[in-house]
This record gives structure tokens, C-alpha cells and sequence, in this order.
């Protein structure tokens, strides 16, 4: 642990952090609505499978759900293709269904966040449809981003951009009477084009969406990709490949353009006008893969978004040192902007962290270590946000057979240099175990019925009804620290921390202080266990530990939490 680090904030400024507002110290639960509960038997999941699984939801003590897309799409990307923003796919449920799971959340005490594609749409988009049947010089063309290629013939892209999923970031189209024609941009699947947003229809389009959503009664929107939406004028080449590694520090013309604030300004002031008050304001989180939590911090501006993904956090290893440099450079990029900083382990488009965090040698530490990475990031200040079956301790799947996943990065990166698992989506979402000895372990209703992708047969173990009431299991540690969370006053909401700089290497150290309550969290990222002076009341800990006269001895890979 390095000892030069920013004078330790004070008690003072703890408590300017405690500001009102629910969102700031919200534990937001991501649901992928493909793979948490399928009501109707059909393999995948539907709204009203995550209806009837709300109660457990709320037993678990999250603030809010947020909701990956369920809207209608060709599903080429799991339905962050979207072909009509307003309408439910059918393989989900209808409208009525997101009524009825958006009113019986409330009436849990749950608030819904939605999930809002802006970036492009679908290609089955009835927009992109006839700007292709037009042809040149549709004006729908103008509503995306439409281009004569380069070359004698116009054969080549017209800029050398290339896609997230791999490959070049344009196709061609090909006009109605067989000859090639324009080249259309997609920084994702060629089935998602992107749209213009120096057009005034698309910005229109989308305030209307946005109402129709917060009309329904949502509480918020999370915010895909972005940073995405305004690209820099005259598309540049870019000049070399390998261009988009999502936390580059290379500033990229395709991503956070400083043009994006303003349409979060407009925004903001929609939102807004459903209303101000800390407890019932909606809200909206940005998907945002900037080059810093500096640059993350613009979108959190007083008259901007209220919280963003914290990607640093999440890209940084189980090492105490690299993680209080990142926990710093998050609190002090927030404090300024006012808005509460957030963490997150886990979502669908990364490794789970116990995969991702762990050696894969041995399951067990595998499952210690994700333990004690998920009670620290629970200790931080601000906002934190859980993704499906990382309070049952799932590990990624890592050996789905070819034929069965369904992520394009997969397809696209065939044949490429691409290695294991990081870019490659499905092994996280793999529907979750539920109930029972046999898959789909209760996440549809029959046993023996199907699963959009196929469970591992140890999951039985894994399974909600399996570690429900087993004090040892992870689901009931998650438990155990959101209620202990929402009871102690120091934990949740606040904007610093202060180290405790006595502590051993490879231990990060910190108190926490309110009026009413001083708390302390101790991770040990070492390899060994260490024997550290108990500073008050032992609240919880991540792997059995015990207290002999006013020491305790810490296991690697274990954090604890105390009450002073
Ligand atoms: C976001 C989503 C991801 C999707 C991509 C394109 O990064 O989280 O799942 O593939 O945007 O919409």
C-alpha cells in the first residue's frame, strides 16, 4: 500500500455527501430479463416471470431493478437491437405486463429502471426499412448515418471505423435493383445502425420515448452506450486498427464527444419535469466507457445524468492498492460534480467477477474472493449495483458448446485472435437456478422444460431454494449485508472515506463516520491471513472469523465490517 496518497477527507466532508435522494445510495439489481424466470415455459424469460419473482427481490433488500431491453427487436444483439421502442416483444409479454410488473413493484417498495437503446436501432426499424426501400437520397437516410464508399467504385468504407463486435464498422447496402449502393454505419452489429443525432427527428423521436416510458411510471433510465451517440464531424479515420478497446485512453471520434452533454441537458430537463422531490425523482444512468472518471464525471454535471457506471472500478484487479487508487480518483471525481459515485462488480457484458477476480484453480478461493469483493464494494460510498445470480455465487459459464450461444461478439470474433471468454457474452447469461434437482432448476415451471441456454448440473447447489436459510451461503451473506447496509447510518450514502493507513499491505482499510455511527471495513487481498486489533462490535464477515481478546485474525481473500 503506498503511503502518499491525498490528504484523508475529513469528517465534515462525509457528512456534506449525505444529501437526499434515493438514488444515491441505491443498491440497483440488474435483471436480463432473457434469463431470470420464464413464466410461460418457452425457455426464455418474460416480464411477468420477473412479476412473479419480485417478492424475493425485494427479500433480498435491493432499492431498485434495473431492466435490460425488453422491446420489440430481431433480437441479433438480445434485444439491444430495438424495432420499436413503444411495443414489448412478444417473446417478453405486452404492455400490460410492464404495467402490472412496474405497479406491483411499487407496491413492494421497488422502483424499475428501464433500459433506453439511443445509439441505433434495429435494422428491421420501420425507419431504417424505408430509408433502404427509398433508396438514395431518402431523407430517412439523413436519420442515420448513410454514406457513398471509398475507392474507383465505391467498394471500400468510407472511413476505416471498425465494429465492437469486430470487423469494419459499415455495410453496404445494395440497391433494389441488385447493384451495390451506400455503405450504412453500425459501431455494433450491422443489424444495429446507428443514428444521427444531428438530426432533429431522432432527438424528437426519443423525447417522445421517454415520456411514453415515464408516463408508464418508470423510475428511470439506464443509458446504453452512452457516450456513443454523437460522432465527430466529417467521420475521420481513425488511422489504425484495434481501435475499440472499451477503457482505452485513446480519444476515439466516435466516443464521448463533448456534443453528447447536450442532449443529456435535454434530458435532464424532461426528467425533471416529472417532478424534483429527492424521493420520487426519476432518474437516469449513463452506459458511458470513458477515458477516466474525470471524463465519466461530465456526464454527472448538476443539470446532466445522476449517476454513471463505474467501469473503472469494475476493470480493477483484487489487489488493495490499485483498488484504493481507483476508490480515490472515484470519490474525488464525483465530489465536485455532487453526484454520488457507484460501484459494480458484475453485469451482462463482462465475466462474472468470481470468474473474473478469481484464479480458476481452485473454486472455493474463486468463491471467497468474490465474496469479499462484493462486502467491500457494499461498504463504499454511494450507489451499487448487482447483476442477476451474484448473490448466489455463480460462476461464468465457460464451456457452452458453439451452437448453442447467441452473442454476435462471438460470431463476429470467430477466426479472429479473440482468447477465452473476456468478449464474449453468453456464459453470463445463462438463466438463473431457482428450485429443484434438475434443470431448468425452476427457472421455468416445468422440470426437464427447456432453457435458451443450458444450465450446468451443478447449479442444483447453487440454487436460490438450496441456499435460502444456510447461513454459510452466499445468498444469505447478500442478504445479511443489504440489511445491514440500510441499518448501519455510516454505510450508503456519503462522498470519501477515510484510510486507515496503519493497516498491513495488501489490506485495504477505511472508516466510515456519520452523526449517529462510525463504521470500518477491512479486505484482505493478500495471500495470507494477517491478525489485525478489532476496532468495535464485529457486524459481518465474509468467511467465519472469530474475535480473541480485541484481535482477529483475517483470512486472505476475506472482508469484515464493524460497528465503532
Ligand atoms: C451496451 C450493452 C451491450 C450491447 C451494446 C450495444 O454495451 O450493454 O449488451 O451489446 O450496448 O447495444
Amino acid at each position: 500500500m503506498t503511503s502518499q496518497h491525498p490528504a484523508t477527507p475529513t469528517v465534515a466532508a462525509a457528512d456534506s455527501g449525505r444529501r437526499p435522494g434515493w438514488w444515491r445510495d441505491a443498491v440497483i439489481y440488474q435483471v436480463y430479463p432473457r434469463s431470470f424466470a420464464d413464466a410461460d415455459g418457452d425457455g426464455m424469460g418474460d416480464l411477468e416471470g420477473v412479476r412473479s419473482r419480485l417478492p424475493y427481490l425485494r427479500d433480498l433488500g435491493v432499492d431498485a431493478v434495473w431492466l435490460s431491453p425488453f422491446y420489440a427487436s430481431p433480437q441479433a444483439d438480445a434485444g439491444y437491437d430495438v424495432s420499436d421502442y413503444r411495443v414489448v416483444d412478444p417473446m417478453f409479454g405486452d404492455l400490460a405486463d410492464a404495467e402490472r410488473l412496474i405497479g406491483d413493484a411499487h407496491g413492494l417498495g421497488l422502483r424499475v429502471i428501464v433500459d433506453i437503446v439511443p445509439n441505433h436501432a434495429s435494422d428491421q426499424h420501420s425507419w431504417f426499412r424505408q430509408a433502404l426501400r427509398e433508396g438514395l437520397g431518402s431523407p430517412l437516410r439523413e436519420r442515420f448515418h448513410f454514406r457513398p464508399g471509398r475507392g474507383e467504385a465505391g467498394e471500400l468504407p468510407p472511413n476505416d471505423w471498425e465494429s465492437i463486435f469486430g470487423g469494419p464498422a459499415w455495410t453496404r447496402t445494395v440497391s433494389s435493383d441488385g447493384t451495390p449502393g451506400e455503405w450504412y454505419l453500425h459501431l455494433f452489429a450491422p443489424e444495429q445502425p446507428d443514428l444521427n443525432w444531428e438530426n432533429a427527428a431522432v432527438a424528437d423521436e426519443f423525447r417522445s420515448v421517454l415520456r411514453f416510458w415515464l408516463d408508464l411510471g418508470v423510475d428511470g433510465f439506464r443509458i446504453d452506450v452512452a457516450h456513443g451517440l454523437v460522432k465527430a464531424a466529417g467521420l475521420p479515420d481513425i488511422g489504425h486498427h484495434d481501435q475499440l478497446r472499451l477503457l482505452g485512453n485513446d480519444v476515439l471520434p466516435f466516443f464521448d464527444q463533448d456534443g453528447v452533454h447536450e442532449i443529456y441537458r435535454d434530458w435532464r430537463r424532461i426528467l425533471d419535469e416529472y417532478g424534483t422531490d429527492p424521493d420520487t425523482r426519476r432518474i437516469a444512468v449513463a452506459e458511458a466507457w470513458t477515458p477516466s472518471v474525470q471524463r465519466t464525471a461530465n456526464y454527472l454535471r448538476p443539470d446532466e445524468l445522476h449517476q454513471a457506471f463505474n467501469f473503472q472500478y469494475l476493470g480493477t484487479a483484487w489487489d488493495a492498492e490499485a483498488l484504493r487508487e481507483v476508490i480515490d480518483l472515484t470519490l474525488d471525481a464525483m465530489r465536485p460534480v455532487g453526484a454520488p459515485a457507484t460501484w459494480v462488480l458484475s453485469n451482462h457484458d463482462v465475466v462474472r467477477h468470481l470468474t473474473r477476480l478469481g484464479s480458476g484453480e481452485d473454486a472455493e478461493q474463486d468463491l471467497r474472493r468474490a465474496r469479499a469483493a462484493t462486502l467491500l464494494m457494499l461498504a463504499l460510498p454511494g450507489s451499487a449495483y448487482l447483476y442477476q445470480g451474484e448473490e448466489l455465487g455463480l460462476p461464468e459459464v465457460v464451456d457452452l458448446p458453439d451452437e448453442v450461444r447467441q452473442d454476435p461478439a462471438f460470431s463476429r470474433a470467430k477466426g479472429t485472435n479473440a482468447e477465452g471468454q473476456e468478449g464474449m457474452r453468453d456464459g453470463c447469461r445463462v438463466p438463473l437456478p431457482w428450485s429443484g434437482a434438475e434443470a431448468p432448476f425452476g427457472f421455468g415451471p416445468v422440470p426437464g422444460g427447456p432453457s435458451w441456454l443450458p444450465q450446468p448440473a451443478e447449479w442444483a447447489k447453487l440454487s436460490v431454494e438450496a441456499q435460502t436459510g444456510d447461513r454459510s451461503s452466499t445468498l444469505e451473506l447478500y442478504r445479511a449485508a443489504l440489511t445491514a447496509r440500510r441499518e448501519h447510518p455510516a454505510l450508503g450514502t456519503g462522498d470519501s472515506v477515510e484510510w486507515l493507513d496503519d493497516a498491513p499491505a495488501g489490506v485495504l482499510a477505511f472508516r466510515r463516520s456519520s452523526p449517529d455511527g462510525v463504521f470500518a471495513c477491512f479486505a484482505n487481498t493478500g495471500d495470507l491471513a494477517v491478525r489485525l486489533a478489532a476496532p468495535g462490535r464485529l457486524l459481518l464477515a465474509s468467511e467465519p472469523v472469530t474475535v480473541v481478546e480485541d484481535e482477529i485474525l483475517l483470512p486472505a481473500d476475506a472482508t469484515v465490517w464493524w460497528a465503532l
